[in-house]
């Protein structure tokens, strides 16, 4: 049996968001595997659903659930227990995923998996792909790039993230506070649902924030400004977005005061 897996990102998850690429890639997949969960989990469902169906063109693909393996509490562990943890996730993961390869395609085919944004930010099905290969499972595998919320980020605030010739650092809410230095040059942070830039305004009060939320859907917000200035108007409406749709993801950009502002 081989099998070919293809891990296709797919932006925000609306059709217009899809490269060509992706759309072909699409069409040759036999199974989707997925493996949503949390609060988000049955709106993107639906959303997905959605997509397959608008750019699909045969009728022949299935979609198979995968349950997830539990995981522990990230916030409460240190940086070592965490990795080890995130590691026997992706194992016990990867473990799920080569029985239901083995027993869905016994004759081999074509397996997908959607990533939101590009499976080069923060998304782990890539190292779970390579574990299900370390399992006996003859693979090869295909990445077809999504637009990221960072593009997406960038482009709706008009940005280079980048001031001329400089670095872009892309990290966590987890590691913002201990990493962060005007010296990294532009910040984007992702996973923080807490706005732990909040933390950072007493020993960099000039600060910058470009933030962005459901990048790319139909309730998207856009907040931009001096972070100590913006900072209750991006609270208030991460309330609001949670209130209306159940979940809240977004991202944003943080700027140092050297910097150039974006175009008007
Ligand atoms: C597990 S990471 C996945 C990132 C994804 N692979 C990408 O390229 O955007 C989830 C984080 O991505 C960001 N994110 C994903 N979708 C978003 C959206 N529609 N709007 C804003 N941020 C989003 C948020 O920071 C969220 O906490």
């Amino acid at each position: 049996m081989s099998v070919e897996v293809v891990v296709v990102g797919i932006g925000s998850g609306l059709a217009a968001h899809l490269t060509g690429e992706a759309v072909a890639a699409l069409n040759r997949v036999d199974v989707f595997l997925v493996a949503d969960k949390g609060s988000a989990a049955a709106d993107l469902r639906t959303l997905r659903t959605e997509l397959c169906v608008a750019v699909i063109t045969h009728p022949g693909y299935r979609v198979v659930e995968v349950a997830d393996p539990e995981r522990g509490p990230d916030a409460e562990r240190d940086r070592a227990a965490y990795e080890a943890g995130v590691r026997d996730w992706h194992h016990a993961r990867a473990e799920r995923y080569a029985d239901v390869i083995r027993r869905e395609l016994p004759e081999g085919g074509t397996v997908g998996f959607l990533v939101w944004g590009d499976p080069a930010f923060y998304d782990s099905t890539l190292r779970i792909v390579e574990s299900v290969a370390e399992q006996g499972v003859e693979l090869t595998t295909t990445v077809v790039p999504g637009i990221s919320s960072v593009q997406l980020l960038a482009a709706r605030h008009r940005l280079v993230l980048n001031g001329v010739g400089g670095s872009i650092h892309v990290t966590t809410g987890r590691r913002l506070v201990a990493d962060y230095h005007p010296g990294l040059g532009d910040v984007v942070v992702m996973l923080d649902g807490a706005l732990t830039c909040a933390r950072l305004l007493e020993a960099h009060p000039d600060l910058h924030i470009f933030w962005g939320a459901q990048l790319g859907l139909p309730d998207e917000a856009l907040v931009a400004g001096p972070l100590a200035e913006v900072l209750d108007e991006i609270r208030a409406t991460r309330l609001r977005l949670r209130a209306h749709r159940g979940w809240v993801m977004d991202t944003y950009l943080l700027r140092g005061p050297s910097l150039s502002l974006p175009l008007p």
